[in-house]
């Protein structure tokens, strides 16, 4: 089974026989059908998730609406209401599906990011994992800027350094295979723009491999004493049944003990989440002091 694009138009293929097609007018499906003797076995199914995501109807930061037509019949419903479509409220009978994002405690802390270092700094990931934070400090570095980005896993260094070389930005940023407790073998003192902290396992990966305060703890006194004065240190801390509250309580109580004359220091919980829910933190580094 295959979707294939044509214009505005998908094509959906068994083995080499056309079996459905559909086609997206826009926001605005015009036409979806899948040939008579293939209904009911998963094929329409197929073919809309397949024009939804080639749409980016499935990407979580990215926002998304799709209208289609009043449905024919209770299995068009069905379908409709599986892809989180319901009724507009139209005359014309039409249906709709609106993907909003929510804010996550990742995009909260890309967002204070953007927002507090500069366009091309210098920027370390501690924990790279499938290069999702490293492309987005190597976007904000780029083209003078410079971020590297480490993990325990070499798995993780792959999959970053193949995310960076498709989106043309290898020059730009590079992964290794670091623990982040040694960064201040690499990283010298007062050189840093920004670093990311985001802990707990690799996504799509043994959950058995994750970050634990006896690492955490050194790499986060290792990266603060690596940032420049003015520097913005984002860290997302998890707890959980699999990796526990220990990690979480010594990192919170690191942020809550250091001194304010040289730190501000944001933990920025989410409410009405639960208390297991990611918490972003972050740490400045006050601007005018200079000892490190
Ligand atoms: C939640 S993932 C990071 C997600 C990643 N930043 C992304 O954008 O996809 C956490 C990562 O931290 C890594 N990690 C755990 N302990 C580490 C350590 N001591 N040093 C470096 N990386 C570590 C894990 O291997 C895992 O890949």
């Amino acid at each position: 089974m295959q979707v294939t694009r044509q214009g505005n138009r998908y094509l959906l293929y068994k083995e080499s026989s056309l079996i459905g097609q559909a086609e997206l007018d826009g926001d605005r499906i015009t036409l979806f059908t899948v040939h008579t003797q293939w209904r009911g076995r998963g094929y329409g199914s197929y073919l809309l998730r397949e024009m939804l995501r080639m749409n980016d109807g499935f990407a979580r930061q990215i926002s998304s609406r799709f209208v289609a037509p009043a449905p024919e019949n209770d299995a068009a419903m069905a379908l409709l209401q599986k892809f989180g479509f319901s009724p507009t409220g139209a005359p014309d009978g039409s249906w709709q599906r609106v993907h909003a994002p929510d804010l996550s405690a990742v995009e909260l802390c890309h967002r204070f990011l953007e927002s507090t270092i500069p366009t091309g700094g210098s920027f370390l990931d501690a924990t790279c994992g499938n290069g999702h934070d490293t492309l987005f400090l190597c976007r904000k570095a780029s083209p003078n800027g410079r971020v590297l980005a480490m993990d325990i896993q070499p798995a993780a260094v792959e999959a970053t350094n193949r995310l960076l070389a498709e989106h043309g930005l290898q020059g730009v940023g590079r992964a290794i295979v670091c623990n982040h407790r040694d960064l201040g073998h690499l990283i010298p003192p007062g050189t840093l723009d920004g670093v990311m902290f985001n802990f707990g396992w690799l996504p799509g990966a043994d959950h058995a491999v994750h970050s634990a305060a006896e690492s955490t703890l050194p790499a986060l006194q290792a990266a603060l004493d690596a940032l420049k004065p003015g520097g913005v240190l984002a860290a997302v801390l998890y707890s959980g049944k699999v990796i526990g509250d220990g990690e979480k309580q010594a990192a919170l109580e690191f942020f809550r003990s250091l001194p304010l004359t040289k730190y501000t220091v944001l933990v920025c919980e989410f409410a009405n989440w639960a208390p297991t829910a990611p918490l972003p933190c972050f740490v400045l580094k006050r601007p005018f002091h200079t000892g490190l």
